[in-house]
């Protein structure tokens, strides 16, 4: 028997977003998202975000991958490949148009139903993303997004009708998707809806004040969430998600490891600490301080997060980043993250720094610090990948890539982590969040659709799929040989 096997019980799958992966942005009576302004970019030239629709410009998201019309033949594909869990994202649109209807667009309630049913039929658990960078245009255009305080109750609204109307069909619950990219600048439209400027999406104008009295906003929508959900249905399980990112010091200079610390401890720590221990830390409120932010609480916020602290703790795993004083190394790094370049790891076409052994790292310090059950719930490798002639798609990089980590995850199990799941971004192809492209494939499972527009939407497994599968039955025990 091989040593790798994971405990019974635990759940493999895949995760995917509805404005990457759904397609359908005006169908069934959907409303616009600010993701549906986003235009198409390539690896070296960012996205850029339109004013409004542009007769003439491609928006990759308005058709994605189609899952609108695929539901079917996707969640056959998935329950095919073993998947015990699939993560997906409810597009708030769906439900509420501009997000200010009183009552919830029947057509789209039903689409999810219909999602949830076909998953059921399968036994596979839906594992649902309330918000995953999916705004209501309006609310954008009305009210600035996040800025406003009004968009706790309106978020609150769709979750009370989500919720109930979904309450025998789901149990896991995430209340926004990697919360933590607004500690950064690249926040402010994709997860707040904050629109300051038309144009280059990564280097928008920021105003740090406006950024993070948004990110309360969340903090405290999401923790009313938790209660709300558990009051309705007390077996939810409903978490957070943050896009980890380890920092290591560049060298073992105490002032490059003071510095990996506190960036660690803002963008990486900060999230997970308000969703977890229902307070904000110390070191948040003295970098606020240091740097003349002042966030407005009122006066029920603090024990709201405090009464709603989160059941687990889900979060995104693609690298790791270094920081240096060093002015020779200091921004070497190629990812759109930046920091300094690690000279120990590999780096793949978009600049990543992939480190398996970081993830280990990362689960072990993350148990550490909550001692809640963790979840991987994104992890991947973005490539380009070759259909071949007679139909087929190698990607033994692929192969290697989830090999690594699943080793390094177990290994963590093994050093006593409570990890209860892995989900692989992107199953099946979709669109990049941060390049708009379809090139950047992350899927085991190919989807015949380019950056042009062109495709016919028909899925084809690649070589990963039947790897995958082959973990997934055996638990682990299958296809992780070193
Ligand atoms: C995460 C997001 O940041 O990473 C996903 O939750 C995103 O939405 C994924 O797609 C991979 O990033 P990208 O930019 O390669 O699509």
């Amino acid at each position: 028997m091989s040593n790798t096997k994971f405990p019974d019980g635990f759940m493999w799958g895949g995760a995917t977003a509805a404005n990457q992966f759904e397609g359908g942005y005006n169908l069934g009576g959907k409303g616009l998202a600010c993701a549906d302004l986003f235009t198409g970019g390539t690896h070296t030239e960012p996205r850029r975000i339109t004013a409004k629709l542009e007769e003439s410009t491609f928006y990759p998201s308005h058709e994605a991958v189609d899952f609108y019309h695929h539901y079917k033949e996707d969640i056959r594909l998935m329950a095919e490949a073993g998947f015990k869990v699939f993560r997906m994202s409810i597009n708030w649109t769906r439900i509420f148009p501009t997000g200010k209807e009183a009552e919830p667009n029947e057509e789209g309630l039903q689409f999810y139903e219909d999602v949830f049913n076909e998953l059921k039929k399968y036994q596979i658990e839906p594992l649902v993303t309330i918000a995953h960078f999916d705004i209501p245009l309006a609310l954008t255009n009305e009210v600035n997004g996040w800025a406003s305080r009004d968009l706790i109750d309106y978020y609150l609204h769709f979750c009370e009708v989500i919720f109930k109307r979904y309450k025998h069909l789901v149990k896991h619950w995430l209340t926004f998707n990697e919360i933590n990219t607004s500690t950064m600048e690249i926040g402010n439209y994709l997860s707040l809806g904050i629109r300051h400027a038309e144009g280059d999406f990564l280097h928008q104008k920021d105003d740090p004040t406006v950024r993070y009295q948004a990110l309360h906003h969340q903090f405290v929508a999401s923790a009313k969430a938790v209660k709300l959900g558990h009051s309705i249905n007390p077996d939810f399980m409903i978490g957070c998600m943050i896009a980890y990112m380890p920092r290591y010091p560049r060298t073992c200079e105490p002032s490059d490891v003071l510095l990996a610390k506190q960036t660690e401890a803002m963008h990486s720590h900060f999230c997970g600490d308000v969703h977890v221990k229902g307070y904000y830390p110390f070191y948040a409120n003295t970098y606020f301080k240091d740097n003349g932010i002042t966030i407005e609480f009122a006066p029920e916020d603090e024990q709201v997060l405090r009464e709603g602290t989160v059941d687990f703790y889900t979060f995104s795993y693609y690298l790791t980043l270094c920081a240096s004083n060093d002015p020779a190394y200091k921004n070497s790094g190629k990812s759109v993250i930046g920091g300094a370049e690690n000279p120990y790891l590999k780096t793949n076409d978009w600049g990543m720094q992939t480190d398996p052994v970081g993830l280990r790292i990362a689960l072990n310090d993350l148990y550490t610090r909550y001692n809640i059950p963790l979840m991987v719930v994104e992890n991947g490798l973005g490539a380009f990948d070759k259909l071949e002639d007679d139909g087929t798609i190698n990607d033994p990089y692929r192969i290697d890539y989830f090999k690594e980590h699943i080793l390094q995850m177990h290994k963590a199990i093994q050093d006593g982590v409570d990890l209860i799941g892995f989900t692989i971004w992107g199953c099946i192809d979709l669109v990049s969040a941060s390049t708009g492209e379809m090139a950047k494939r992350y899927g085991i499972i190919y989807v015949d659709k380019y950056d042009d527009g062109t495709g016919d939407y028909s899925r084809k497994k690649k070589a990963s799929y039947y790897w995958y599968k082959d973990v997934i039955s055996s638990n682990g025990e299958n296809g992780l040989e070193e």
